[in-house]
């Protein structure tokens, strides 16, 4: 795991080499036997750290292309029986290309005639296969369980395809498309600068390990990193810890915080970074411990009110999900090393799950 955590830089390279016409700097998606300009809605469904890197792209698809989202996990999908007029998109996400509830789902949406649009790092699989255009992670083998190098180049993918739906779609004019092609462009060597906070992130580590839940925050694209974040420390250290959206914390995790329930916030500095830092000092007003995730811009205003913090490069909101992102999956993979779990086989998990 420490060695694919390692290669995240390397792989959003790898994708954006794919996805992105050097000269001309604009996204180059393989020919589709459907236009995503005359797309009525998709459906985008997978499982596990792959559904999260869905709901971020959910976020990016309604924002910059205007495509009506509807997101849910594969395991849940076929029994909602969505009501999908034929033309639709089914957006499926998967590592292996071969959980058996990401097929299954795959085959529902089939059945609806909706078009299959895939996007695997196995481009051999079962689900590469039965789709009508996959696009491809440049992730290679991930043999850790926990997936995080393939999640970080998901979000690349989906980001470039969030970008080539809205061109299509006429919501992206040219010099929006460079700003966020640029800012994609910029991410892998921000993403090797994220390795420098190392220490600051095993300072963390040293107060997670010890505590038996643990609460993580995030607001818009942020949430789902968040989930993710919480997804990691249940997989690999047997820590319990649950995400909530920032806002929603005052609905009721809020009697939680105590000096005992770490909460860990990745509050980076976006148009949601007051807010989300005004739901962080009600945590502290009630006792929490805040170890918190921002950036250059951000970390003024989070010393004030943080234990600890992890300082990132600042980047365009856009790409801001995925360099967030790997600090918190550094973060999980340094408490199981002070509890000794076995990180890259933890109890209970397999790599691809092919049964539903
Ligand atoms: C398993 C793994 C997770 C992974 C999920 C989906 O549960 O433990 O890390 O996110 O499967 O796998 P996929 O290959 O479809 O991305």
């Amino acid at each position: 795991m420490e060695k694919e955590l390692h290669e995240h830089p390397l792989v959003i390279g790898q994708t954006l080499q794919r996805m992105v016409d050097p000269a001309s700097r604009r996204v180059m998606l393989p020919e589709m036997p459907f236009d995503l300009a005359s797309v009525p809605r998709a459906v985008i469904t997978a499982c596990g750290s792959a559904f999260y890197a869905g709901m971020i792209g959910r976020y990016w698809l309604e924002d910059i292309a205007r495509l009506p989202v509807d997101i849910d996990v594969a395991s849940e999908m076929r029994y909602r029986n969505p009501p999908l007029t034929a033309g639709s998109l089914g957006l499926l996400i998967s590592q292996s290309g071969e959980t058996a509830d990401t097929l299954a789902a795959l085959r529902s949406l089939r059945e609806k005639a909706v078009h299959i649009l895939s996007v695997l790092n196995v481009e051999h699989s079962t689900m590469a296969r039965e789709s009508d255009v996959v696009l491809g992670t440049v992730a290679g083998p991930e043999i850790s369980v926990a997936s995080t190098k393939a999640f970080t180049a998901q979000l690349t993918v989906l980001a470039c395809l969030s970008i080539a739906a809205a061109r299509a779609r006429g919501t992206l004019d040219e010099a929006g498309e460079d700003a966020l092609v640029s800012a994609l462009l910029d991410l892998p060597s921000r993403a090797a600068e994220v390795f420098t906070q190392g220490p600051a992130i095993r300072r963390m580590a040293q107060i997670v390990v010890e505590a038996r839940d643990v609460l993580y925050l995030g607001r818009g694209s942020m949430f789902p990193v968040a989930m993710e974040g919480a997804l990691k420390l249940k997989e690999i250290t047997y820590i319990h810890a649950e995400a909530y959206a920032a806002g929603e914390m005052k609905h009721g995790p809020i009697s939680l915080i105590d000096r005992t329930v770490p909460i860990v916030a990745s509050a980076p500095y976006t148009p949601l970074f007051d807010k989300t830092l005004s739901n962080l000092q009600e945590a502290k007003a009630r006792g929490g411990r805040l170890l918190v995730f921002t950036d250059t811009k951000g970390a003024d205003r989070v010393s004030a009110i943080a234990e600890d913090m992890v300082m990132l490069p600042h980047v365009h909101d856009f790409v801001a999900p995925i360099l967030q992102t790997i600090p918190v999956q550094m973060l999980a993979y340094e408490v199981a090393v002070l509890k000794g779990t076995d990180v890259d086989q933890p109890r209970n998990l397999a790599k691809s799950v092919t049964v539903e």
